[in-house]
């Protein structure tokens, strides 16, 4: 089936081209997908000026580059002789920017209409937990070369079950078990603020430009990760859920209390014996991560999990990437994380997404949900 999937939920506007073949509605056989084009225009410079998303600029933005994609993408197709043919149209219906959400729909909903494919409403989140089923980019160059096609050829990936899957994200942190890719229930949740956001909010107090997250890491590489112990809020409660606001406003009342460092005032590897804003950004990191990991990894023992999924931008972290993957590796299970393109938003998750709820025949309402769960 070739499926055709827009995401608007943020501020990515993503278009993407899918053939994706099998999987079962039980969620126990994964399907297999072939990407064939997966385009993505990003607003990030835009919303960089206002230190996060503007809900009505991201609209503006979705509405003016849905079409741009829409035609690069016949563009694309046509330069390889190939016409722009779908079976299937799905789009995020939340959760997300509602604004933001139904530029998406229309579009949607106006290209169903034009061509009399059915439309199904897809869920932003299961978008993330189904991304590591996605072929690797460096399948794409392979199949490229020996076919002569751009599609990129994936063996079917599945995880064990039952599966432990952290959905780290710019607006969740959810913990989940799963019996099957469809047969899941959630452990737990953030309280507060999600893992991506307190790395954002947390990049704003070191005066770095949004989004945070890439640019803590980058700074933490050349910090001391135990430069100051900041809490590790609700690591030791009997409960998976998670709570990030305290963390953030501990870092806040360091840099009250002892002022913001200097940009340049290097790091372990720097010159000076004081705290620098690298050492800021690893102590943070490594207090976040503490969290994440180790409450993950108590839901693997607690649940007899035989492999750890991990996904959302928060996911294209290397150390939290390593980390988790080197203690689910420990305890005996396999680790699966999307490659590096389909950690951030990107529609060839939607496309995913909207397959597995057509095979099992959940119809999500094609109206902006901006608080739909998993
Ligand atoms: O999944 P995503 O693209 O959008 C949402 O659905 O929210 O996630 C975006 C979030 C942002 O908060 C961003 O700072 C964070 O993912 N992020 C990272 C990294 N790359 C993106 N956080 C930590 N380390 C990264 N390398
Ligand atoms: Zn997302």
């Amino acid at each position: 089936m070739n499926i055709l999937a827009i995401e608007t939920s943020c501020d990515e506007t993503g278009i993407a081209l899918l053939a994706v073949t099998g999987g079962s509605a039980d969620g126990a056989r994964a399907p297999r997908a072939v990407v064939k084009e997966n385009l993505v225009a990003s607003q990030i410079k835009l919303h960089r000026e206002f230190g996060g998303v503007v809900p009505n600029l991201a609209k503006r933005e979705h509405i003016k580059n849905l079409p741009i994609l829409y035609s690069r993408l016949e563009r694309r197709l046509r330069a390889r002789g190939e016409k722009l043919r779908f079976d299937m149209i799905a789009v995020t219906v939340g959760p997300g920017l509602e604004p933001a959400l139904w530029t998406g729909i229309v579009f949607a909903k106006d290209l169903a209409a034009r061509t009399g494919v059915p439309l199904v409403g897809a869920n932003h989140l299961e978008g993330h937990l189904y991304s590591f089923l996605l072929p690797a980019p460096g399948r794409k160059k392979a199949a490229a070369g020996k076919a002569g096609t751009a599609a990129a050829k994936t063996k079917t990936a599945n995880a064990d079950f039952p599966a432990i899957a952290l959905i780290v994200s710019g607006g969740h942190t959810v913990l989940l078990t799963m019996d099957s890719l469809t047969a899941r229930r959630a452990l737990g949740e953030t309280r507060d603020d999600a893992a991506g956001e307190a790395f954002d909010k947390v990049a704003r107090l070191l005066e770095l430009p949004y989004p945070g997250g890439p640019e803590i890491e980058r700074i933490a590489r050349d910090g001391d990760p135990h430069a100051v112990e900041f809490p590790r809020p609700m690591l030791h409660e009997k409960n998976f859920e998670f709570s990030f606001s305290g963390l953030k406003t501990a870092v806040l009342y360091y840099v009250r209390d002892h002022g913001l460092p200097p940009a340049d005032g290097g790091g372990k590897r720097g010159n000076t014996d004081d705290v620098s804003r690298a050492d800021l950004a690893a102590s943070f990191q490594e207090a976040a991560l503490d969290v994440l990991v180790k409450k993950t990894m108590r839901a693997v023992r607690e649940n007899g999990a035989r492999s750890v999924i991990l996904c959302g931008g928060v996911a294209a972290n290397k150390a939290l990437r390593t980390r988790l993957g080197r203690e689910a590796r420990k305890a005996g299970c396999a680790f699966h994380v999307p490659s590096f393109r389909y950690n951030l938003d990107n529609a060839a998750m939607i496309g995913l997404a909207g397959y597995m709820a057509h095979l099992r025949g959940v119809r999500y309402p094609l109206r902006a949900d901006g608080s739909l769960d998993i």
